[in-house]
This record gives C-alpha cells, sequence and structure tokens, in this order.
C-alpha cells in the first residue's frame, strides 16, 4: 500500500527511461508503460485468482520508519515520482484493491494520500481512460481487510459506484459487523479466528466475480497472502540509500518465512535519474510453487 500514499508522493518527471538488466540482453526502456505492458489486466479469473503486491524499500530494508510516539511514517526521501508512476500502472490494472482498517485512520487523518481510486494522482492522470480502452469498469473495488473492525467510513474517498467490501475473521466483534452492514457495506467472513485468511479472501472475492486483487495493504496482509499460497508476483523496489532510524518496519516483521519467502526474479529495472541521482531498482518476483 502506503508506499508511496502519502500526501505528495514526490515532484518529478516521469518521462525517465530505465535500464532493463533482466532479462536479458540489456536495453533502455520508458519508464511509462514499463509496468501497463505486463498485461496484468488480462491475468487471473475468479476460479484462479491472481494476487499481487508493491512494496518500497531502502538498501537497509526499511518500508517506514517510526516516530518518537512509535506512529510508523514514510520518510519524504523514500517516495518519489518515478516509483509511484509504476505503482499506478499496477494499481490501474486490478480488479480490486485490498487494503486496511489501518490505511483508512490514516487517510481520514490526512497524514496519507487517496490510494483507493485510479486517476486521482498527477503521474497517473490518463490511467482511467487506459481503463476504460481495456474494457475494464472504471474503477476497481475496494476490499477492507480488519480485525479489529475499528476504522474510519471509506465512502467520502470513493467513487459513488464503486464496490466497497469490508473483509473480516469469524471472531471479530458481532456488534462492529452489525454497524458496518448497518452502514451498507458488505462484510465478508474470511477466517476461523479474528484475522483475515488469504485463500478464504480469494474464495469469497471469486464468488463475487474477482479474479485479480492488488495488495495495497501493509507487510500483515502480504504475510497473510504469502502463507495461504495466495501471492502471485511481488513488485519491489529498493531505493539506493540507506535510511538508518532505529525504529522502523521492515516488509516481515513476523515469523521464519523459509522455503515459502524464496521468491524467483522476473525482471529487474534500473533506474539512474531517480531518487535525487542515487537510483533504485524495480524487481519482479514470484513466489516458488
Ligand atoms: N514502503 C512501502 O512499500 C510500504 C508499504 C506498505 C506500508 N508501508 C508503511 O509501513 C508501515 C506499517 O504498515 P501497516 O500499517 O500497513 O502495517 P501492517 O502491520 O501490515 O497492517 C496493520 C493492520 O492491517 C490489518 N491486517 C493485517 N493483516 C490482517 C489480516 N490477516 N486480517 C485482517 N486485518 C489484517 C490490521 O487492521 P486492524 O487493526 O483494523 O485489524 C492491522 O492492524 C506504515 O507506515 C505504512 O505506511 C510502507
Amino acid at each position: 500500500m502506503a508506499k508511496s500514499a502519502e500526501t505528495n508522493p514526490g515532484a518529478g518527471s516521469v518521462e525517465s527511461t530505465l535500464l532493463r538488466l533482466y532479462p536479458d540482453p540489456a536495453e533502455p526502456v520508458a519508464l511509462t508503460g514499463c509496468y501497463l505492458q505486463l498485461g496484468l489486466h488480462r491475468f487471473g479469473t475468479p476460479q484462479a485468482p491472481f494476487v499481487y503486491a508493491n512494496f518500497l524499500s531502502s538498501l537497509d530494508g526499511r518500508i517506514a520508519l517510526a516516530a518518537s510516539d512509535g506512529r510508523p511514517y514514510l520518510p519524504r526521501s523514500l517516495t518519489n515520482a518515478n516509483d509511484f508512476r509504476l505503482f499506478l500502472e499496477l494499481h490501474c490494472q486490478a480488479d480490486c484493491l485490498i487494503t486496511h482498517g489501518s490505511y483508512l485512520k490514516e487517510l481520514a487523518a490526512g497524514r496519507l494520500g487517496n490510494i483507493l481510486q485510479v486517476g486521482l494522482h498527477a503521474q497517473g492522470k490518463q490511467l482511467p481512460g487506459w481503463r476504460s480502452l481495456q474494457g475494464l469498469p472504471d474503477q476497481p473495488a475496494v476490499v477492507i481487510a480488519s480485525a479489529s473492525l475499528d476504522f474510519p467510513p471509506p465512502r467520502a474517498f470513493l467513487q459513488p459506484e464503486q464496490a466497497c467490501y469490508i473483509a473480516t475473521g469469524q471472531q471479530a466483534r458481532a456488534e462492529r459487523v452489525a454497524y458496518w452492514q448497518d452502514q451498507g457495506y458488505p462484510v465478508l467472513v474470511a477466517g476461523t479466528r479474528r484475522e483475515v485468511e488469504g485463500g478464504l479472501l480469494m474464495d469469497a472475492l471469486g464468488r463475487l466475480g474477482y479474479g485479480r486483487a492488488y495488495l495495497i495493504a501493509g507487510p500483515g496482509m502480504l504475510e497473510t497472502m504469502l502463507r495461504d499460497g495466495c501471492l502471485s508476483r511481488l513488485f519491489h523496489t529498493t531505493t539506493h540509500q540507506l535510511l538508518g532510524g532505529t525504529d522502523f518496519r521492515s516488509l516481515s516483521p513476523g515469523p521464519e518465512y523459509g522455503r515459502l519467502g524464496h521468491l524467483r526474479l522476473l525482471s529487474l529495472h534500473y533506474d539512474s535519474s531517480s531518487p535525487a541521482g542515487a537510483g533504485q531498482c524495480f524487481a519482479q518476483f514470484e513466489p516458488l510453487k
């Protein structure tokens, strides 16, 4: 999710050229269109869903730092326009976006920008037109995963006709489930505990006709999908900077993954220009089956 969802996700051009390093032979390619041409919007079916995620890390493995009160935040030097453009190219190919309750809190408080709709950001103004040309609905559906069910209402951040579901586990508080249902949000119960389980969530979304989900949540939902064998692709940007910071968040704060965490490289692009000349690499991986 929020990798580049800060309120101003970096200024700068998206007319950069990348060097594709893998697969070889190496060759220059335009940044714009680099991930659109993957054609992910043709991947996945309700019976065989395609789930993809995208994270941005520093060389020292930070996806966010934490302030003195413990609240995580995205340092300004981490995010940049080129990375955000590719984030948006992945975003516009989804038929549903999976986020979580914490993001709704940050969004409502104005600490993160709105990434629940396609076409809201300068780096992706033409992407609604691209969706239309592909025959996709105007906007992807939104799924909010939450065990607590304690977050602000999402409707103000969505288009009026945009579908929005809340996903939780069987042991979530019944009064909170009833609260959201009363507000008109369908609640998908997809897990035997309070948390959502990846396979059950994708089954529920499949029954609703969705087959391609972009995870714009954090490491918790990444883990949920990876451990359940539901993750199809991980897009990962390494920005060439050491962030430091003693309190930080990483991509995998949970227990060891072992072999589940082994990923095969599908593509690697080098961007020498951004951020501020240090550069970054955009990698695409698939979990080993
Ligand atoms: N650099 C990047 O690419 C990147 C990407 C993502 C996030 N970040 C940043 O990293 C920091 C931490 O991210 P985060 O807040 O997203 O952390 P997180 O620990 O992944 O998410 C926490 C919340 O997600 C919900 N959740 C997670 N797994 C769930 C499951 N299986 N079932 C139901 N709900 C589940 C829970 O919501 P409830 O509390 O509502 O139950 C939980 O409190 C933030 O600063 C964020 O902005 C950076």
